[in-house]
C-alpha cells in the first residue's frame, strides 16, 4: 500500500470509530471510552485532515465541532416547498377532518397516525447517496436559510445514513429543538454571563441555529426529530408508518410514541392520553398531528397554498385553573423595576402547585380589571411562569378592592416614576435596598469586578450597615472597619476577622485596575451584558469615552433613520436618496468596526435591512441608547466622579500598534486575500480609523480589483492608493 492509501485507510477507520462512539455517548447512553480519548481521536483525525484535505470526508465526524463562521445564510429554494398545518381546537373540529378526508376519497378504508407535535424550528435535511449534503429552515416556505453547517454540529444527527443502498435522494423533514433540560442549563449558565435569558426552548434553538458560528451551535443542547418526507428519488414509502420505520432505521430520530389507529374516533380519544404524557417528552409538545397514514392518497387528498389536507394539527388549550386572588404584592428588580405579583390561595396547575402569578404591571391589572379578593383564572402554558389571564366577573361579590400601584417605592419608601415610553413603575432611589443588593452582588461577581468574600451575607449586612450605599462605597471600606464589621446580630455577634476582611481589600485593590470591560458590565447597565460589554470596550479607550461616543450614536442614529425612511421614498426622491446615503455611511463604519454585517438586499427601500447585528451578539441601538442614557444620567455621572476620585480609570484592552495613528482608510474593491472586513479590523487594531467615503481628509485608498469610483476619486484628490500588500508591508514594518 502507498503512504496515502494507508493514511486514507487510517482516517476511514478513525471516522467509524468516532461514529461508533457518538452514537453510544448520545443515542444509547453507554459510552465506551472516556471523553478525553475521544477528543485524542478526534485530535487525531483532525490532524490528519488538515495535512491530507484531499482525503477529508464529507461525513467526517470533525464536522460536528464546526468550522470557521460564515458571513451570512445563503437563501436556498425548497425543492417541494415546506407547508404548514391548519389547526384544529376541538374534538368535534378532529371528527370533521375525518369527514372531510373520507369525502374527498369516497369508499377508501382510511387508518390514521397521532404523533406529539414538536415545538421547534423545522427543518429539511437533504441526504445523497445517503450522504448528509444540505440543511434549509423552512423560511417562508419556498425558499429557507442553508444552515448545513450549524446542522452537523448535531450529534444525533447521521451524516451518513446507516442504510445497505442509499437512496439517490431523501430529503426528510422535522424538527429541531432544545432539550428542556439542556435549556434549563443554558438559561443559567448566560444569567451567571451576564446574557439576557432565552424565554423558552422554542426561541433558544431559533436563535441557536441562527448563529453564523457554528462552533457556537455545538455547544448547544440540540437535537431532532423527523416525521415527514420532502424529495424521494430510490425509495418510496406506501404509509406514513414505514417512513417512519425507515427513518429509524437509517439512524433518524423519530417521535417517542406514535399510534396508528382505524377510525378517526380512536384518534379523538387518544388525544388525552398523549397530553398525558407531555412532560416525559424531552421537548416541548405544542399540540397533536393528526396523519392519513396512506401516502398514496396524499395526492388525490391534496393540499390548499398553505396547508396538505392529509394532516391536521390539534391543539390542546392551556392548562387553566381558578382560584382566588388573596393580595397584590409588589416586586423590586435590580434595575428599579415594580412588578406587580398575584398572591393567590394555592390551586394545582400542570401538575405544580401555584401560590404567586406575575401581573406584569399596573396597566394590565387596568385592562383586565383585577381586584383584590377576586377570582381569577390562573394560566401555565409551557415552561413559563404562571399568569392570570382574566376575572371571574360572575363571582364578584362587590367586597373586592381595586388595586392601585404604590406611590413609594414598597422596599425604601423612595420616590417612583414612570420613564416616558415605559408602562413600568420604577424606583428611582439610588440607594434602595432592593436594588442596591441585586446590583452590588452583581458588581462584586466574578465576570465584573471580581471582589473575593464580598457576596451573600457580606453584601447584606454592608448594605444594612449603612456603609455601603453604592456599589463604589466598597473602596472607602478600611481595615479597621472590615476586621471587626459584625456578620451576626448585635446580641449574638461574628465578626468578619481578618483575614477574610483583608482577602476583600486585596481584590479591592485589585478591581482598580480591571479593564474597562469588566468595569463596564460591573456598573450594571440595564441591557448591557457580558459581551455586549466587551464590544464597548474594544472601541473605546475610557469611560468618558463611552459616555460621549460617536458610535453609540451612530447606532441609535441608524436604527432611527431606518425607521423613517419609508414615507420619505414617497415624498422625495432625492431626500430619499441622501438619506440611504446617509445611512449607508454610517452603517458602513459598523461594518468596518465588526460589529454589523453587511448583507444583499436588492430593495433599495430596505438600505437597513442590510445592516444586520453579527452573530446577534453585537450592540444594538437599544442596548446603545442605554448605555449612553446610564453614563449620562445621575446615577452614571455620580459613578465616574466617584471613581475619579478613587483614581480608577479603566484602559480599553491593548490595541496591537499604533503604525496607523490619525491615518483614515477608504476600502474599495475585491483584495486578493483579506475580506474587507478583515483588512477593517486590521487598520482599526493598529490605531487606524475607516471611513466609507472618500475626501481630502483620506490618507489611503486601500484599492482592491473592480475598484470603481472611488478609484477615480482618489486619484482626482490625490490620495495615496495602496494594495492590500503594501497595507501588509506597512504593518510588519512595525512589528
Ligand atoms: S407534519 C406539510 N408532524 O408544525 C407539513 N409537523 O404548524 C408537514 N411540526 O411546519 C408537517 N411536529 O414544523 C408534522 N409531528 C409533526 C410535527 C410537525 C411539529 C411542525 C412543522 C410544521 C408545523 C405546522
Amino acid at each position: 500500500m502507498t503512504n496515502e492509501a494507508q493514511i486514507k485507510e487510517e482516517m476511514r477507520q478513525l471516522e467509524k470509530e468516532l461514529e461508533r462512539h457518538n452514537r453510544l455517548y448520545y443515542q444509547d447512553a453507554s459510552p465506551e471510552i472516556s471523553d478525553y480519548e475521544y477528543d485524542q481521536m478526534l485530535k487525531k483525525l483532525e490532524s490528519l485532515e488538515k495535512s491530507h484535505p484531499n482525503l477529508a470526508s464529507l461525513t467526517s465526524p470533525t464536522l460536528r465541532v464546526g468550522g470557521a463562521p460564515l458571513d451570512g445564510f445563503e437563501n436556498v429554494t425548497h425543492t417541494h416547498p415546506m407547508k404548514s398545518l391548519s389547526n384544529t381546537y376541538s374534538k368535534a373540529e378532529v371528527l370533521e377532518f375525518g369527514e372531510r378526508v373520507h369525502k374527498l376519497v369516497p369508499g377508501q378504508q382510511i387508518t390514521y397516525v397521532l404523533e406529539p407535535k414538536i415545538d421547534g424550528v423545522a427543518i429539511s435535511l437533504r441526504y445523497e447517496n445517503g450522504v448528509l449534503t444540505q440543511a434549509l429552515t423552512r423560511g417562508d416556505g419556498m425558499t429557507g436559510d442553508n444552515v448545513t453547517s450549524n446542522i452537523r454540529t448535531i450529534k444525533t444527527i447521521p451524516l451518513k445514513l446507516s442504510v445497505a443502498n442509499p437512496p439517490a435522494v431523501l430529503e426528510v423533514r422535522g424538527e429541531i429543538y432544545m432539550d428542556k433540560s439542556g435549556f434549563a442549563a443554558l438559561n443559567e449558565q448566560r444569567q451567571e454571563n451576564g446574557l439576557e435569558p432565552f424565554a423558552n426552548p422554542r426561541n433558544a434553538c431559533a436563535g441557536s441555529l441562527k448563529q453564523l458560528d457554528a462552533r457556537e451551535v455545538a455547544k448547544r443542547p440540540l437535537d431532532g426529530i423527523f416525521y415527514a418526507a420532502g424529495e424521494l428519488d430510490g425509495v418510496s414509502f406506501d404509509t406514513h408508518v414505514a417512513l417512519l420505520e425507515y427513518l429509524k432505521c437509517a439512524g433518524l430520530k423519530t417521535s417517542p410514541r406514535f399510534w396508528c389507529v382505524n377510525t378517526i374516533d380512536d384518534v379523538a380519544a387518544l388525544l388525552d392520553e398523549l397530553y398525558a404524557m407531555h412532560s416525559d417528552f424531552p421537548f416541548e409538545m405544542d399540540g397533536a398531528v393528526i396523519k392519513v397514514n396512506d401516502r398514496t392518497l396524499y395526492e388525490s387528498l391534496g393540499a390548499t397554498a398553505k396547508s396538505p389536507r392529509w394532516a391536521v394539527a390539534y391543539k390542546y388549550a392551556p392548562e387553566q385553573a381558578e382560584t382566588r386572588l388573596l393580595d397584590i404584592t409588589v416586586q423590586v428588580g435590580r434595575t428599579g423595576v415594580l412588578t406587580p405579583v398575584a398572591e393567590l390561595e394555592a390551586v394545582q396547575l400542570s401538575g405544580t402547585t401555584v401560590r404567586r402569578a406575575t401581573l406584569h404591571n399596573a396597566e394590565e391589572i387596568e385592562r383586565k380589571d383585577v381586584r383584590v379578593g377576586d377570582m381569577v383564572v390562573v394560566e401555565k402554558a409551557g415552561e413559563i411562569i404562571p399568569a392570570v389571564v382574566r376575572v371571574v366577573t360572575d363571582r364578584r361579590t362587590g367586597a373586592e378592592a381595586p388595586f392601585r400601584m404604590p406611590d413609594a417605592c414598597p422596599v425604601c419608601g423612595g420616590e417612583v416614576e414612570q420613564r416616558q415610553g415605559e408602562v413600568a413603575l420604577r424606583c428611582v432611589n439610588l440607594q434602595c435596598p432592593a436594588q442596591l443588593k441585586t446590583w452590588l452582588e452583581h458588581f462584586v461577581s466574578r465576570d465584573a469586578l471580581d471582589i473575593e468574600g464580598a457576596g451573600g451575607i457580606v453584601c447584606d449586612k454592608l448594605i444594612e450597615s449603612t456603609l455601603v450605599k453604592n456599589p463604589m462605597d466598597l473602596f472607602t471600606l478600611t481595615p479597621d472597619q472590615l476586621d471587626t464589621f459584625n456578620l451576626g446580630t448585635p446580641d449574638a455577634p461574628r465578626m468578619l476577622g481578618a483575614k477574610n476582611a483583608s482577602k476583600i481589600l486585596l481584590s479591592l485593590k485589585a478591581a482598580k485596575s480591571k479593564p474597562l470591560a469588566n468595569w463596564l458590565f460591573a456598573l450594571g447597565i440595564p441591557k448591557l451584558g457580558k459581551v455586549g460589554a466587551q464590544i464597548i470596550a474594544e472601541i473605546h479607550t475610557s469611560l468618558d469615552e463611552v459616555a460621549n461616543s460617536p458610535i453609540l450614536k451612530d447606532i441609535i442614529e441608524l436604527n432611527n433613520q431606518g425607521e423613517a425612511i419609508r414615507p420619505l421614498k414617497k415624498i422625495d426622491p432625492d431626500t430619499y436618496a441622501r438619506r440611504c446615503d446617509e445611512i449607508e455611511q454610517i452603517g458602513d463604519r459598523l461594518v468596518a468596526l465588526g460589529w454589523y454585517k453587511k448583507t444583499l438586499s436588492k430593495s433599495p427601500t430596505r438600505t437597513l435591512a442590510k445592516y444586520t447585528l453579527k452573530n446577534q451578539q453585537g450592540v444594538g441601538a437599544k442596548t446603545a441608547e442605554s448605555v449612553v442614557a446610564f453614563m449620562n444620567s445621575e446615577r452614571g455621572r455620580r459613578l465616574r466622579a466617584q471613581m475619579e476620585a478613587y483614581g480608577i480609570a479603566p484602559a480599553a484592552t491593548e490595541k496591537a500598534s499604533s503604525v496607523f495613528a490619525d491615518k483614515t482608510f477608504v476600502i474599495t474593491g475585491t483584495l486578493p486575500t483579506l475580506s474587507r472586513s478583515d483588512a477593517s479590523k486590521l487598520i482599526v487594531q493598529n490605531g487606524g480609523a475607516v471611513s466609507s467615503s472618500i475626501s481630502k481628509n483620506t490618507d489611503y485608498l486601500l484599492a482592491g480589483e473592480k475598484a470603481g469610483s472611488k478609484l477615480t476619486k482618489a486619484q482626482a484628490l490625490g490620495v495615496q492608493i495602496i494594495s492590500e500588500a503594501e497595507l501588509l508591508t506597512m504593518l510588519s514594518k512595525h512589528p
